[in-house]
């Protein structure tokens, strides 16, 4: 079975299956990641405000000499900018140094509110993350879907949203989500918010699919018996799960070796998928990504039964 190289947004737009994550790839190395990818076949990278490096991410795209329409590329609305979509997205335009972006999503649903402790993320008196529980995120979305009516972005979304948050959403949008890009991988599949997405034409974008720095996952012994059994690498399988699955996959790498094996990927059976499908729900559940914001964001079903795919 050959796997799908693009899925379809919900706007119409084709996204490759397999995107460049650069988060903590560092200033110095981000630009060459870039560059490289793109050259190697790449046509699909996955930015952020908050990661410090839309400048080089930008002349990375520039170095590779791939047109821009060629490439599909994301940023993220940060926490701080809730108020004002449009100044956060003039930023993220202006240090990639581009004048569109194919897809815009609210990273958090998170508003932190600015003092002088940090310009990113503020923090109160007594060290607490200094979030404003009060601000709806109706306005947040109702604003993303004035700066897409632009065509400053081909596409908008949300990242880290739980069932209940996309439930309240839905009271108000206009425009659907093309995208919701969460943590997903064997441990955290997810499975409940993934139905309601699909069921709505919602895309999953799977982040830390290796598990983040250091790829822990990668060393799972069942991840690792897949992996042998198809004479593959941990990587490959964890990459691969999600294009199997149908959703997008966002894997990081600076090494030019990783960057270029992470988009070969390998069709795997069905009973394996099950496999994989169920490792969370028999005791393996795990959840890397959970900054420190202080309020529960509503992943409390977050492994979900198992379920054959
Ligand atoms: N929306 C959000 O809130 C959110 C949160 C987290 C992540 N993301 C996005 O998703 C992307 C991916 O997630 P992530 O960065 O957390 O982690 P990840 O892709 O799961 O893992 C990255 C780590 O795995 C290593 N690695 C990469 N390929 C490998 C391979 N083939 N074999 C062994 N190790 C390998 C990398 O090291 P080297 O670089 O040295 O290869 C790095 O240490 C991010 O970069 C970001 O774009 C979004």
């Amino acid at each position: 079975m050959s796997l799908p190289t693009h899925f379809t947004l919900n706007t119409g737009a084709k996204i490759p299956a397999v995107g460049l994550g650069t988060w903590k790839s560092k200033p110095g190395e981000v630009r060459k990641a870039v560059a490289f990818a793109l050259k190697d076949g790449y046509r699909h990278i996955d930015a952020a405000l908050i990661y410090g490096n839309e400048v080089e991410v930008g002349q990375g795209i520039v170095d590779s000499g791939v047109p821009r329409e060629e490439i599909f590329l994301t940023s993220k609305l940060w926490n701080t900018d809730h108020p004002d979509v449009a100044a956060g997205l003039e930023k993220t335009l202006k240090d990639l140094g581009v004048d569109y972006l194919d897809l815009y999503l609210i990273h958090w649903p998170v508003r932190l509110v600015p003092n002088d402790s940090h310009p990113l993320l503020p923090v109160n008196p007594d060290g607490t993350r200094a979030v404003d529980r009060s601000w709806d995120m109706k306005e947040t979305w109702r604003q993303m879907e004035a700066v897409y009516k632009t065509g400053k972005v081909k596409a908008i979304g949300v990242a880290n949203w739980s069932t209940p948050y996309l439930e309240d959403l839905e009271k108000s949008w206009t425009v659907v989500p093309a995208v919701n890009q969460v943590e997903l991988h064997p441990l955290l599949p997810q499975h409940d918010l993934r139905e309601w997405c699909h069921k709505r034409g919602i895309l999953l974008e799977a982040y830390s699919p290796l598990g983040s720095t250091g790829a822990p996952i990668a060393s799972d012994p069942a991840i690792q018996a897949i992996a042998d059994k198809y004479k593959v690498a941990p990587a490959a399988i964890l990459i691969s799960y999600h294009v199997n699955r149908g959703d997008v996959v966002l894997p990081k790498s600076v090494s030019e070796g990783r960057i270029s094996s992470n988009r070969h990927l390998v069709s795997i059976d069905k009973e394996d998928l099950d496999v994989l499908n169920g490792l969370a729900a028999q005791g393996k559940a795990k959840r890397i990504n959970t900054p420190l914001w202080g309020f529960d964001l509503g992943f409390a079903d977050w492994y979900g039964p198992i379920k054959k795919e």
